[in-house]
């Protein structure tokens, strides 16, 4: 699907690549029975899936890269966007096919997908055995058995509480050197294009204490980079409510700001990102928080989705364009070298010519570094969908997409050019898919840089000076290197 954006390939196919590593560790209680887990979405989704992988493997069950020698199938799936869903229908349906050569497998889906159909996709399409929404995988073995014994296997009730604090993630991730920490779950924004809130419930942060040991942990094990999770991190909130109510007088509030602070003090070999912030919450706390330690990351994804006022109203981001790039002005004003990337949505309901050229002129004011687009993709029960016509042609949506695709080609090539002959410090990640001799990692903006190996291993820390920049990558070479 081409309008699948690189993240969402990637977690497909880390998850699918990762998914031996857990079938190699030795399962204390195995029981014989092999799970094939496949990926779609957010990085939450992924978080999730490492979640999924943790609560099944302590229930004896191993897993596999290989589809077809699987006794269970489950698909983590997303709603985002209608082809998002489509593309999860066509491989339930190839699966399906394998079902009637084994009877006895068994197909389930998770995620966003489950939580918006519901019993639908089990009843009525037939095309899985086993249905469970995002806050309902501890449920996941319980579940399995039920289909086992030929039951009807479904729970899609949201929590308010859940956040799976206690359960330690078996990492997926290739390298064993990023991971994702989930800090919250849900969002309660209500954006009036955004099926979110409806398939992961109200949003609820997570104990600040299991965050930091589990980014401890990280580091013990070896990691050097960990990206803390949420759909808005910047509301995330511990021991307070939303009207400001202190819930324990005995324990401490903390917010975001406060978060990375204990987050980044964990090690400063430790580096740390987060995703996403929100432009109508994000303050200047978090930005100060930022520039004073050096292993918070100097990277934004700040998400625009357009550049007018009355269609971000339209849209009920609770920001208007002004406020958007006094938010810009701070992030440039306090922390002069973070890179800001951002989502974009082409030909929302509405939309006039002079609203989308507002994106366009909004998106060379701010620079970006890098951006994920999109065109709008009209999603049941959400507020857009109640209230306004998705009146924009199909070929009109394309046309501002391809429009907004190539302004952001020019910045992204611009920023890169900016970098010849810069210093920076990146974090080994691995070796280069095109040569053995060569070692890639990524410096604080996020940016990917390719250097000569010398002896870098992933996990060092190398300062090295760009000297090649094509339009997808960074060449350098080393200037010293620091052991991790
Ligand atoms: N919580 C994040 C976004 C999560 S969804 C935030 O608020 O920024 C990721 C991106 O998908 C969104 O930023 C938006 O650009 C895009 N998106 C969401 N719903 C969409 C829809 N109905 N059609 C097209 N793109 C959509
Ligand atoms: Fe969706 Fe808006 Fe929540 Fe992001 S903040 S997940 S776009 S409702
Ligand atoms: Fe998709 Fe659900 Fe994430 S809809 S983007 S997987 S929260």
């Amino acid at each position: 699907m081409k309008e699948f954006n690189d993240v969402e390939k990637v977690i497909d196919e880390t998850v699918q690549g990762a998914a031996t590593m857990i079938a190699q560790e030795e399962g204390k209680n195995q029981n014989g029975k092999k799970l094939y887990l496949e990926s779609y979405g957010c990085q939450m989704n992924f978080s999730d899936s490492e979640i999924v992988a943790s609560i099944l493997s302590e229930n004896g069950f191993t897993t596999t890269r290989d589809s077809s020698s699987a006794d269970v199938i489950l698909m983590n799936t997303c709603s985002i966007r209608e082809n998002a869903e489509q593309r999860v229908r066509n491989k339930l349906s190839q699966y399906q096919k394998r079902k009637k050569e084994k009877p006895s497998l068994v197909i389930g889906i998770l995620g966003c997908m489950a939580e918006r159909l519901k019993k639908d996709l089990l009843e009525q399409e037939k095309l899985v055995d086993l249905v469970a929404g995002p806050d309902a995988y501890r449920d996941l073995p319980k579940l399995i058995q039920e289909v086992e014994s030929g039951q009807k296997a479904v729970n899609v009730l949201l929590s308010r509480e859940e956040t799976y604090a206690d359960i330690s993630p078996v990492r997926l991730g290739k390298g064993g050197i990023a991971a994702f920490i989930s800090i919250m779950r849900g969002c309660d924004n209500m954006c009036s294009f955004c099926v979110v809130p409806f398939t992961r419930g109200r949003e609820r942060s997570r104990d600040p204490k299991s965050i930091v040991q589990e980014a401890q942990e990280l580091f013990d094990q070896g990691y050097r980079e960990v990206t803390l999770l949420g759909q808005n991190v910047d509301s995330y909130k511990w021991n307070i409510t939303k009207k400001g109510e202190i819930i324990d007088p005995s324990e401490p509030v903390v917010n975001f700001a406060q978060l990375m602070e204990m987050v980044a003090q964990v090690n400063p070999l430790l580096r740390i990102r987060f995703s996403t912030s929100h432009p109508k919450d994000m303050t200047d706390d978090v930005l100060h928080t930022m520039a004073k330690y050096e292993n918070l990351c100097k990277y934004i994804h700040l998400p625009v989705q357009s550049g007018n006022t009355d269609v971000l109203k339209r849209m009920n981001r609770g920001y208007s364009r002004e406020w958007y790039m006094n938010r810009i002005e701070a992030i440039k004003r306090i922390m002069p070298d973070c890179a800001i990337s951002t989502d974009i949505i082409a030909g929302f309901c509405g939309e006039t010519e002079e609203e989308h050229q507002d994106t366009l002129s909004l998106m060379k004011e701010v620079g970006y570094e890098f951006a994920y687009m999109f065109y709008y993709s009209e999603r049941p029960k959400t507020l857009a969908e109640r209230k306004f016509e998705d009146d924009i042609p199909l070929e009109t949506k394309k046309r501002r997409l391809t429009e907004i695709q190539a302004v952001q080609a020019e910045l992204s090539h611009a920023a890169n050019s900016k970098m010849l002959g810069e210093k920076c410090t990146i974090l080994v990640e691995g070796t280069s898919k095109r040569s053995d001799d060569e070692v890639f990692g990524r410096n604080s903006q996020n940016v990917v840089v390719i250097v000569p190996k010398n002896n870098l291993k992933p996990g060092d820390y190398a300062d090295v000076i760009i000297t090649d920049c094509t339009t997808a990558t960074l060449r350098g070479e080393l200037i010293q290197t620091e052991e991790a």
